[in-house]
């Protein structure tokens, strides 16, 4: 995915797009670009690596002032990182006028596009698909850009969100999207306009938000001069005459839509580091914060129940239910695997967790009774959504457990549950996936209860729950431990994790935080799995993370470390509070309080996040911004 910034206003543009990028970055940190109309024509300027590149080469390259622009940070999917392959992309109209266009999603038909346009005589300069788009609207443009936006768009397939700008209209910004985020605030005298809300809270609260196949004509700029369907003044000042905005909402086709201005809820603290130096550590440490806003209002000691005013309306198809089909990617994948063990655990049901790439193209089985579940922080991660879609194509209910309100998984869902657990920036997610485990559980308990979960069962778990933030609280008053833990195994490049039942999934998550984060290659599994393979990677010395907490299969999980033990492996355990034994087969234990099983996971993963999130920075590397990665996937 990338992230896009514009404006068009009566500010100076650069600064103010400069600091959207940075706020983007996570979504995409490989190239980055500006464009602005300034009064001697469109100034471009790109360059591979972070923001902080472009920002320095801006700062040596005058001649930047203008207050409409476009900006963009690029995670690479079609073309490598380079300055050619870098938004914006620009083309000339046939009476010799810039259009420059930033977007993010996929241009599906751009080869035959491409070709098309070659064939007119239209050179290209990138490998990219997002070219073509540049180039369309540029062979449509008859000196009205929004309908050559429109023109351009009706021919594309794919997904998009677009900011466009044109030397000859430099008080307008088009923008338009389908399937890709994107969100209009409206300002004092301006509009900005950016791919989530964290580039826009610091000028405004006001928004409004487009749905699939609408564009928005958003104008800007001094009465006396403003004309915004053909400008050819040339005067990009912002003096002159009352200043005056304007923006209309229209379908592809045309067809005036009314988007109302919605206020964004949204605290610009939960977007900045405050005393950390990692968005990862601040997310790791507000876990307890988040666990309570993700609970509020949604568990009623004194009535003994559990309220989910989002599957209210659905309360008759859940407790019928013959299967729940929970499908995700990645970390949102392992909180499915979690919630596979607690609905049947909890609520009776079967369950299975899919990889929504897998489901999709499976052709899958969707009875009557089944409902689906995507769950996703993002909302907008392209295979749950496909996955998603393939699920209600074949009837089923399809459910969402999303963290960005108004996402596309959560605005195509029948209904869901929000996480809550405010915006997540880090690349590697370990709030959202708290949140995720935690929504899967209330759920559960939501069915459970209605099945065959008594009113004490219910109530030992609610209470549970009230106390769970205290909890996750003690686990990390560990920090400085795990940090000393993990720092002597920093010499091992293969490390395995195992756990058993609910800390199966757990395991594998701690794996893929640890690989994702330090490049140091782990595998998860279940405990009992090494044994058919895996136990040929023991050696001496070698990292063997065990979740190994009371419960069910405790005697089995030692049985395990006995047999690493036996082949030289150094073990690190997860442990339940009091146990004085495991610390006989350990090199290193971390705590955790003692809970019900199936509430184990939200607390056992929490030394796992902060084993990954250490060896990354005694590595030396971004933890924020590892490398290859982007916040969300909106490429299959
Ligand atoms: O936004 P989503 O929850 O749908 O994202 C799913 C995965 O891409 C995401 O969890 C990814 O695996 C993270 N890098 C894990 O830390």
């Amino acid at each position: 995915m990338c992230g896009i910034v514009a404006y068009v206003g009566n500010k100076q543009v650069v600064p103010l797009l400069l600091e959207g990028l940075k706020r983007l970055e996570y979504r995409g940190y490989d190239s980055a670009g500006v464009a602005v109309i300034t009064s001697s024509g469109m100034k471009v300027q790109r360059a591979v690596g972070r923001v902080s590149v472009l920002e320095s080469q801006i700062e040596k390259a005058p001649g930047f002032e203008g207050c409409t622009g476009i900006a963009h940070t690029r995670w690479a999917t079609h073309g490598s990182p380079s300055v050619p392959n870098a938004h914006p992309h620009s083309h000339k109209t046939s009476d010799g006028y810039l259009v420059s266009l930033v977007h993010n999603g996929i241009i599906e038909n751009y080869v035959s596009l491409r070709k098309w346009l070659e064939a007119k005589g239209h050179k290209f300069t990138s490998e990219t698909d997002t070219e073509v788009i540049a180039v369309l609207i540029a062979e449509f443009y008859k000196g009205d850009l929004e309908a050559a936006v429109k023109a351009a768009l009706r021919e594309v397939t794919g997904a998009y969100a677009i900011a466009v700008i044109c030397e000859r209209e430099p008080h307008t910004l088009i923008c338009a999207r389908k399937g890709s985020p994107l969100i209009i605030g409206i300002a004092d005298k301006s509009y900005v306009v950016a791919s989530d809300a964290s580039a826009i809270v610091s000028h405004t609260t006001q928004v409004i938000t487009l749905d699939d196949y609408q564009v928005a004509k958003l104008c800007a700029g001094p009465n006396d001069k403003y004309n915004p369907v053909a400008e050819a003044s040339g005067d990009t000042s912002g003096g002159g005459g009352p200043w005056k905005v304007d923006f209309k909402t229209t379908t592809i086709d045309d067809v005036p839509v009314t988007r109302d201005v919605q206020e964004l809820e949204f605290d610009l603290a939960q977007i900045e580091l405050g005393q950390f130096e990692h968005f990862m550590h601040k997310e790791i440490m507000e876990q307890p914060e988040s666990i309570r806003t993700c609970l509020r209002g949604r568990i009623d000691l004194r009535d003994n129940r559990v309220v989910l005013g989002g599957l209210a309306s659905f309360t008759r198809e859940l407790v019928r239910a013959r299967h729940f089909i929970l499908t995700a990617q990645g970390t949102a994948f392992h909180a499915g695997l979690i919630g596979e063990y607690l609905l049947e655990d909890i609520a009776k049901v079967p369950a299975r967790c899919h990889y929504a790439s897998e489901f999709r193209y499976r052709n899958p089985i969707i009875e009557e009774g089944s409902i689906t579940v995507a769950i996703s922080q993002s909302g907008e991660t392209a295979d749950t959504l496909a996955a998603l879609r393939e699920a209600k194509d074949r009837g089923s209910l399809a459910l969402g457990v999303v963290n960005v309100v108004g996402s596309s998984i959560a605005r195509e869902t029948d209904a869901g549950v929000y996480l809550h657990v405010g915006p997540e920036i880090g690349v590697a997610s370990t709030k959202a996936f708290l949140g995720q485990v935690l929504v899967l559980t209330l759920i559960s308990l939501y069915v459970g209860r209605r099945r065959y979960l008594s009113a004490e069962q219910l109530h030992n778990y609610l209470e549970e729950l009230e106390r769970l933030p205290d909890m996750v609280s003690k686990v990390l008053e560990q920090s400085d431990a795990i940090r000393t833990a993990t720092e002597k195994c920093l010499d091992r490049n293969n490390w395995l994790f195992l756990g058993r039942g609910y800390h199966y999934p757990v395991a594998v998550e701690g794996a893929l935080k640890l690989k994702e984060l330090s490049y140091i290659h782990a595998e998860g599994m279940p405990a009992a799995e090494m044994k058919h393979g895996p136990i040929a990677l023991i050696d001496k010395g070698m990292p063997v993370v065990f979740v190994a907490t009371q419960g069910s299969q405790y005697d089995k999980v030692i049985s395990n470390i006995e047999e690493v033990r036996a082949r030289g492996g150094r073990v690190i355990a997860v442990a339940t509070e009091g146990d004085t034994q495991i610390t006989r087969y350990s090199e290193s234990v971390f705590y955790v309080p003692h809970v019900s099983e199936a509430l184990q996971p939200m607390l056992t993963v929490v030394p796992l996040q902060l084993v990954a999130y250490h060896a990354a920075v005694l590595r030396g590397h971004d933890v924020d911004k590892p490398r290859n990665l982007a916040k969300s996937v909106t490429v299959e």
